[in-house]
């Protein structure tokens, strides 16, 4: 089928993809709409990182010998693919972390210890009611530990930001504003450039989570005005086409400098005795012991495999899948969707209820016709409670994402309304 938007040569990237080929339950072709929850690998992160594995495995920074120098090298430029990717102001400020949960627990812990940017009490951390817990359990930890005061942003009932408060909630005591950029539960895409620039006139930090927001829309922070450039960006590999086990964290140089070191060891360091220590310089102050090697060389492989697609052509592509899914959703009767209905506000994960069936029987009965949702709290609890449901079923779409697998989906549901008997 034929969609404005799509991407021209969406065949072909599909065949980059070697998983999207494999069948279930005997015979069904696979319909993966799960992608904000992971995204499958195209063929080159996988060779890249056999390749790196059979051919110049060594570890980091320590070996003095060829394979080592050729590892470093790689992992190097890995970083600098990272920085390309989100337009980094920087090389040296894109910090290699397990994943983003790991990125916003190294902020929030070393916001809590002594440094330039110590949160006591008194200060308040502003947070907003969509966030995925990995953004909100480390800012209870870091409040809980120094007396600090945690607000948040609430929701309105169409799934944005409220915010009629803005000016009451972000004031001189607000230390850090932390926010999601794309929900991963409402897809709502929140205006960054705005808040931001309210966190900045107070003398606040603003951290962003750009977990879903990075696989599908450019970013460019060298190209933000100063005043509307966050702070700190973090996301994770594995959503971009990337591996597991490996995130980022980009932070200003002024912030990352400001703050004590995360975790101790190996390659952080600048000279120790048994007194004390000193440390290196960023990034690797932040990148305790031997790192994810071969996940970062991954990484690298794929935001730059997205970058020759291009992030302007995916995101067009997505919002294209995404008005398309939100249309033939909407024809499901009963069905409930949690989020903007408009898709230019929104990314690619569409949460819904679908009333009279609990989500995990419907994500077990699409699956059964090989149609692949996340159904669950998608690790937003409270984004959950603020629209009255426990739980929801979410389809995600993402570069490689046809129309017709959007059909399979909402067959799957039709199906699942006449297994229940529903009317
Ligand atoms: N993996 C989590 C999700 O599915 C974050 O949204």
């Amino acid at each position: 089928m034929t969609l404005e938007g799509l991407l021209p040569e969406l065949e072909v990237v599909r065949k980059d993809f070697p998983i999207l080929e494999r069948t279930v339950h005997d015979g069904l072709p696979l319909v993966y709409l799960d992608s904000a929850n992971t995204s499958q690998k195209p063929q080159i992160v996988i060779d890249t990182m056999v390749d790196h594995l059979e051919h110049h495995n060594a570890n980091v920074a320590r070996a003095m010998h060829t394979l080592g120098a050729e590892s470093t090298e790689a992992f190097e430029t890995a970083r600098d693919k990272v920085a390309a990717f989100i337009g980094a102001p920087e090389r040296s400020e894109v910090i290699f972390t397990k994943n983003a949960s790991e990125a916003l627990n190294l902020i929030a812990n070393t916001m809590a210890w002594r440094g330039e940017h110590q949160v006591g009490e008194g200060d308040e951390v502003v947070i907003t009611e969509m966030e995925h817990h990995s953004n909100i359990v480390p800012w209870q930890l870091l409040t809980d530990r120094t007396g600090a005061t945690l607000r948040w942003f609430g929701l309105t009932d169409e799934g944005q930001l409220d915010l009629s408060n803005a000016d009451e909630l972000i004031n001189e005591r607000t230390a850090v504003v932390a926010f999601t950029w794309v929900s991963n539960m409402l897809g709502t895409i929140n205006p960054v450039a705005e808040l931001t620039r309210r966190a900045h006139a107070v003398g606040a930090l603003a951290i962003v989570d750009a977990s879903q927001a990075a696989p599908q829309l450019p970013i460019d922070l060298a190209a933000m005005p100063e005043t509307d450039r966050p702070d700190a960006v973090v996301f994770t590999g594995h959503k971009v086409v990337g591996p597991t086990g490996i995130g980022v964290l980009w932070g200003r140089r002024g912030l990352l400098e400001g703050l004590p070191p995360f975790l101790g060891g190996g390659e952080m360091i600048e000279t120790v005795t048994m007194e004390l220590s000193t440390y290196a310089g960023i990034p690797h102050k932040f990148e305790a012991g031997t790192p994810p090697i071969a996940e970062a060389i991954g990484l690298g492989a794929a935001v730059e495999y997205l970058g020759h697609i291009g992030l302007d052509a995916i995101h067009t592509h997505e919002q294209a899948i995404t008005g398309y899914a939100l249309d033939g959703l909407r024809t499901v009767k009963g069905l409930r969707i949690l989020g903007p209905l408009d898709a230019a506000q929104r990314g690619g994960a569409i949460s819904f209820e679908l009333e009279g069936v609990h989500p995990h029987d419907i994500a077990q009965i699409v699956d059964s016709r090989g149609v692949a949702v996340r159904a669950g709290h998608h690790c937003a609890k409270p984004a959950h409670a603020r629209f009255g449901v426990q739980a929801s079923t979410r389809m995600s779409s993402y570069l490689y994402t046809t129309p017709e697998e959007i059909d399979a989906l909402v067959e799957a549901l039709e199906y699942t309304r006449s297994y229940f008997r529903l009317d």
